[in-house]
């Protein structure tokens, strides 16, 4: 039975959220601490076994792939500056995995830039996506969680996490059957307003699909917010079969609003041997108390 090797990484948004930072800045581009946000997603994957990624770009994306590329000019620059150690880290990028891009022209939903990679996986009997905007921070990377259930299950599994009603119609929820922590889906609604949320079950940006959820995307039609939802593929690949759902353990953080990415700088940076003592003195200087470390 194949193993699951390839990633699908969305970075197709226009990072509106952050402009003007991201007028000419894709935002998967952002750093949090030394590395862009997407850097983080691709060594996750890495971290839980992938070795490819396929990176599906909107326009003006071109950066976010050539993070990836190698780029001997710089090597070469580094190494007689006798920067070995710079070296290496600028190096060993290009290695992680190898790339491969597909565009999507038109911000047209999360389902339509997984449905565009879907050509690029053809054959592969299970898929990852990973969801950029929300770093994992734990101790098993969260699609290895996922691909736990995947290689029992051999069906579409996705993230799980409890939300507070408030802020439950910012995701896709999920109907569930079983104690879990793993689930079985019955239902999926992308955005539901609180009162028709189905449980407090949201759907977290990681995911194991199968051949029968990008058979789905192709007719899936557009959904909530006018875009064509991962989340409603996900729905209609249950006539397929089952999905499974993982209540995670760990983390994620959120890198995608300009208020989660500056909590998470500070929280990430205030436990790093590097930075942390500069991180303390900003806030001491903002005139915070701080525990010292
Ligand atoms: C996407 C998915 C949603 C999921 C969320 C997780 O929404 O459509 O189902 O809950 O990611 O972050 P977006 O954040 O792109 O609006």
């Amino acid at each position: 039975m194949g193993a699951v090797t390839t990633v699908i990484i969305p970075a197709a948004g226009r990072g509106t959220r952050f402009l003007p930072a991201t007028k000419a800045l894709p935002k998967e581009l952002i750093p949090v601490l030394d590395r862009p946000v997407v850097q983080w997603g691709v060594e996750e994957a890495v971290a839980a076994g992938l070795r490819r990624a396929v990176l599906v770009l909107g326009p003006g994306k071109d950066g976010v792939a050539a993070h990836f590329a190698p780029d001997r000019e710089l090597e070469e620059a580094l190494a007689q500056a006798g920067r070995a150690e710079l070296e290496a880290v600028v190096r060993a990028i290009a290695e992680l995995t190898s790339v491969d891009t597909v565009e999507q022209p038109e911000p047209l939903g999360l389902g339509d830039a997984v449905r565009r990679a879907g050509e690029l996986v053809r054959g592969e009997p299970g898929v990852a996506v990973l969801l950029p905007d929300d770093l994992y921070v734990g101790p098993r990377p969260l699609l290895a969680q996922l691909l736990d259930a995947y290689r029992i299950h051999r069906c579409p599994v996705v993230a799980l996490r409890r939300c507070p009603p408030e802020a439950i119609s910012r995701y896709g929820v999920v109907a569930v059957e079983g104690p879990g922590p793993v689930f079985r889906v019955t239902d999926l609604v992308e955005k539901p307003a609180r009162e028709a949320a189905p449980s407090d079950l949201a759907l977290m940006g990681r995911y194991i699909l199968t051949p029968a959820v990008f058979a789905a995307l192709e007719t899936t039609t557009p959904g909530a917010g006018g875009e064509i939802q991962l989340t409603d593929g996900l729905r209609s690949a249950l006539a397929a079969g089952p999905v499974v759902g993982v209540e995670y353990q760990g983390t994620l953080l959120d890198v995608g609003t300009l208020e989660g990415w500056i909590q998470t700088l500070v929280q990430l940076a205030a436990t790093d041997p590097r930075l942390g003592p500069a991180v303390r003195e900003g806030l001491r200087a903002a005139g915070l108390a701080v525990v010292p470390a």
